[in-house]
């Protein structure tokens, strides 16, 4: 029988436990994968712990997971243009990443020259990124504040953004201004005071991208004016004080992988650096994530 991780209950990184499961069938238009790497993001996190149940009703014996690159296994009748044994990443639609194999429902060829490692660590951040820009309507020339620069999300959208002629003022922690700095953004610090870090960069900003939900709303709308151009992906009390949701839904930017897969191939996409661990040991890695301890993104790595 295939093993995954599964969700035994809501709560602490514990109740993620490897175990067997049933082997899944793929319908007509989509493929099964044999998951090589998936990526650890913090909203499985929040799944895991419950706490975004109404976006995401998971009940027990789910397997969480958005993002894989691995091989092809098995062929939905419907599907052209893949076989088995070729080389994919994927967004999955609902969840299911953390196993030995995976079910699909679009994919991407993955280029040789990129690691399975970075493969899976981008479906779900440019996806995200991609869609936000779109849904801000940035153009060049504009000015876009970053909350959150440096993490996986805000290190695609940053680089994205300065591509299409933006200027990107980054909020992230110090330890990160260089690395803000690489990406073409013009880095501040996050927290207290940051309105007038940032209006020392530029007395005003035409949009606000929250890819942290840490805080940091209030300065963004004080910022833009108003909270009009001002948008969150993760800040649950954002429409409190008027600032939309970026909810991930399959129609918000379903080009992103065809966008940003060969920038990472060429080396003109970088991504936050990344810890591995096996995937048996997705519970060690919901533990670093949840602790602190490291600055890194995860992926788990399958055989
Ligand atoms: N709605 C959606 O569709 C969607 C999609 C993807 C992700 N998300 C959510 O978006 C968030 C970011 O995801 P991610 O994968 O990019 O996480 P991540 O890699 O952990 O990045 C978060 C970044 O925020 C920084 N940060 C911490 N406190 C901050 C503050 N007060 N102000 C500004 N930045 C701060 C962190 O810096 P330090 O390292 O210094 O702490 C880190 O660089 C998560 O909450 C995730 O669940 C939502």
């Amino acid at each position: 029988m295939p093993k995954a991780v599964v969700l035994s209950q809501f709560g602490p990184p514990e109740v993620l436990v490897w175990t067997d499961v049933p082997t899944f069938e793929p319908g007509p238009e989509q493929l099964r994968i044999r998951v090589k790497a998936a990526g650890v993001s913090p909203t499985d996190a929040k799944i895991r712990r419950g706490d975004v149940t109404a976006a995401f009703p998971v009940a027990a014996g789910a397997v969480l997971g958005f993002e894989v690159s691995g091989v092809v296994d098995a062929v939905g009748s419907s599907v052209a243009g893949v076989r088995e044994g070729d080389a994919v990443i994927c967004l999955l639609g609902g969840l299911g990443g953390y196993g030995e194999f995976a079910i699909a429902s679009s994919w991407t060829p993955k280029p040789e020259d990129v690691s399975w490692s970075d493969a899976a660590a981008l479906p779900s951040s440019a996806e995200a990124a991609v869609g936000i820009l779109k849904q801000l309507e940035v153009t060049s020339g504009e000015t876009l504040l970053i909350l959150g620069a440096a993490g996986s999300v805000g290190t695609v959208a940053t680089q994205l953004a300065v591509a299409d002629g933006l200027m990107v003022i980054g909020a992230a922690s110090p330890r990160d201004h260089e690395f803000v700095r690489d990406l073409g953004g013009v880095p501040v610090s996050y927290g207290a005071g940051l309105a007038d870090r940032v209006r020392e960069v530029s007395p005003s900003v035409d949009a606000v991208l929250d890819a942290s939900g840490m805080g940091g709303l209030p300065d963004a709308i004080a910022l833009a004016g108003g909270p009009k151009r001002v948008m969150t992906l993760a800040d649950p009390h954002a429409s409190e004080i008027g600032v939309a949701f970026s909810v991930g839904t399959p129609d918000r930017a379903p080009e992103a992988l065809d966008r940003t897969m060969p920038l990472l191939a060429d080396g003109a996409l970088r991504l936050r650096q990344q810890r591995t661990l096996p995937l048996t040991d997705a519970a060690e890695a919901h533990r670093l994530l949840e602790s602190g301890e490291i600055h890194e993104k995860l992926v788990l790595l399958g055989e």
